[in-house]
C-alpha cells in the first residue's frame, strides 16, 4: 500500500507486530476455537499441544518435541536437562536476547561470552574455543536473524571437549546447516513462537532433541517435574510449570502447516533484495556460511566504507523517515554490558551465581571483544516478513541505496 501524507509519500509495509504481517486466518480460528469447545485448556488433558508437538517433530525429522511456554523457557529446559552443577559454564554469544541468558543464571550456571564473527554476528569455533575451560558445562549457538552458525568444526569442538551443544534457533525456523535442519545438528534444539517469529503463538516455545534421557527431562522440567501417567508419581527435582496451553496448541498446530511457505517465501525474497544491493558501495547483504542456508527472521546488512561507524543511526533515520522500521546496531549493545551482568543484579544481594565464577569466566569488558564492537557497530537490522511482495522489497531496495548515497553526500560535503 502507498499512502500520501504532506510529510512523506511512503509505502506501508507488512508488520509481524499487528494483522498485516502474520498468517493468522480461518485455519487458527478454526482451531483456537475447537479448542474452546472442547472445554479442556491444559495440555495435560488436551490434544492441540500435542500435534503441535507432533508435527514439529516431523517437519524437523526429530525424535522428539516438546512445547512449552516461551523461547525463554526452551532454553531453560534444554539447560535444565543438562543438570549444571552451580558454577559450571555455559558459551555463549553477547549477541542475542536476554531471554537466551536469563535461564544460565537461573540455573546457576556461569554465561561465559565467546567474540563473534563481525561479518555475521555469529559465534564462531575459533572464538568458542579461547573461551573454554575446565568448567564448561555447554556451548549455546545462536543462529542470528536465521543466519546458521558455522557448525561443522562448532560440532568437532563440542565433540573433542564433552560438551553439549545447544541451539538457540528462535530466529531460525527451517534454516539448515550442510542438510539438516538448525536444531537437529546439536544436542537440544530451541525455538520461540513469540509474536515476531517466522510463526506464532503470541508467547509460545519447542524443544527439540534425538536423545531419550534427555527428552525425558524436558518434558519433567516441562511439568513440576512430575511423573503423569506413572504408577508412582513424584516431584523427581525441582523444577516450574512451563506449560504451553491448548489455546496456543492450537494456533502453533495451525501456524506450523504455514511455516514451509512462510520461510521459502522469505527466501525468495531476500534473493531479490541480495540482487539489488549487491555491488552497491557502502551496503553489504548477509553473508552466509558455506554450507547453510538462511530462514531471514530479519535481513541483517552491514555498512561499510566509506560509511562511518555513526552512519548507520542516519541511514536509519532515513528508512524510519520512509516507514522502514529498522534497528541500527540490533539490541545496541551486547548482553554483558547490561546492569544483569555489570552490577550483578540477580537474587536479593547476593551476586549469586557470579560469586561462584572462575575470574576468567567474568569478562564483561567491551575491548575483549573486537568482532562484537566492530560487528554491533555497522549493523542494520531491515524488518523481514513473507507478506511483503516484490513491490514492497524493490521499496526497501530503493530506501536503502537512497538513504546510503544521502549520507554517504553528507559525509563528502
Ligand atoms: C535468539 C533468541 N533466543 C531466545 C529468545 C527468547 O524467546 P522468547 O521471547 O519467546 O522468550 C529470543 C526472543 O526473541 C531470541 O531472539
Amino acid at each position: 500500500m502507498v499512502t500520501n501524507s504532506p510529510a512523506a509519500r511512503h509505502r506501508i509495509l507488512p508488520s509481524d507486530q499487528d494483522a498485516s504481517g502474520r498468517r493468522l486466518g480461518a485455519e487458527e480460528i478454526a482451531a483456537v476455537t475447537a479448542a474452546l469447545r472442547s472445554g479442556v485448556l491444559t495440555s495435560t488433558k488436551g490434544t492441540f499441544v500435542r500435534r503441535l508437538e507432533s508435527g514439529f517433530a516431523q517437519m524437523l525429522g526429530v525424535k522428539h518435541a516438546y512445547a512449552c511456554a516461551s523461547g525463554t523457557a526452551a532454553i531453560h529446559c534444554a539447560l535444565a536437562a543438562l543438570d549444571p552443577e552451580p558454577g559450571d559454564e555455559i558459551v555463549t554469544s553477547p549477541i542475542t536476547d536476554m531471554g537466551a541468558l536469563a535461564p544460565i543464571l537461573y540455573q546457576g550456571a556461569i554465561p561465559v561470552f565467546a567474540d563473534v564473527d563481525p561479518l555475521t554476528c555469529n559465534i564462531t569455533a575459533a572464538t568458542i574455543a579461547e573461551r573454554i575451560g575446565p568448567r564448561t558445562k555447554a556451548i549455546i549457538v545462536t543462529h542470528l536473524f536465521g543466519n546458521p552458525c558455522d557448525l561443522h568444526e562448532i560440532v568437532s569442538l563440542a565433540k573433542k571437549h564433552g560438551v553439549a551443544l545447544i541451539e538457540d534457533c528462535a530466529q531460525a525456523f527451517l534454516a539448515s546447516y550442510d542438510g539438516s535442519f538448525v536444531g537437529t545438528i546439536g544436542r537440544i534444539g530451541c525455538f520461540s513462537l513469540q509474536q515476531g517469529k517466522h510463526i506464532t503463538t503470541g508467547e509460545g516455545g519447542i524443544v527439540v532433541t534425538n536423545d531419550d534421557a534427555l527428552a525425558r527431562r524436558i518434558y519433567l522440567f516441562i511439568n513440576k517435574a512430575w511423573g503423569y501417567g506413572e504408577p508412582h508419581p513424584d516431584h523427581y527435582f525441582l523444577a516450574p510449570n512451563y506449560r504451553m496451553s491448548e489455546l496456543c496448541g492450537s494456533v502453533g498446530a495451525a501456524q506450523l502447516a504455514k511455516l514451509p511457505t512462510a520461510v521459502a517465501r522469505r527466501r525468495m525474497l531476500a534473493e531479490l533484495l541480495d540482487a539489488k544491493l549487491r555491488g552497491i558501495e557502502g551496503l553489504m547483504p548477509p553473508v552466509v556460511a558455506g554450507r547453510a542456508v538462511h530462514s531471514y527472521w530479519k535481513y541483517a546488512v552491514r555498512l561499510t566504507e566509506p560509511l562511518d561507524v555513526d552512519a548507520v543511526f542516519d541511514v536509519a533515520k532515513l528508512l524510519r523517515d520512509r516507514g522502514i522500521i529498522c534497528a541500527p546496531r540490533y539490541i545496541q549493545k551486547p548482553a554483558f554490558m547490561c546492569d544483569v551482568f555489570q552490577d550483578r543484579k540477580t537474587f536479593g544481594t547476593s551476586g549469586y551465581p557470579f560469586t561462584l565464577a572462575r575470574p576468567q569466566a567474568l569478562d564483561y569488558r567491551l575491548e575483549a571483544y573486537p568482532g562484537v564492537r566492530d560487528g554491533l557497530e555497522r549493523l542494520l537490522v531491515v524488518p523481514w516478513n513473507d507478506c511483503y511482495d516484490e513491490a514492497d522489497v524493490e521499496y526497501i531496495a530503493d530506501s536503502l541505496i537512497d538513504a546510503v548515497w544521502q549520507v554517504q553526500e553528507r559525509l563528502a560535503s
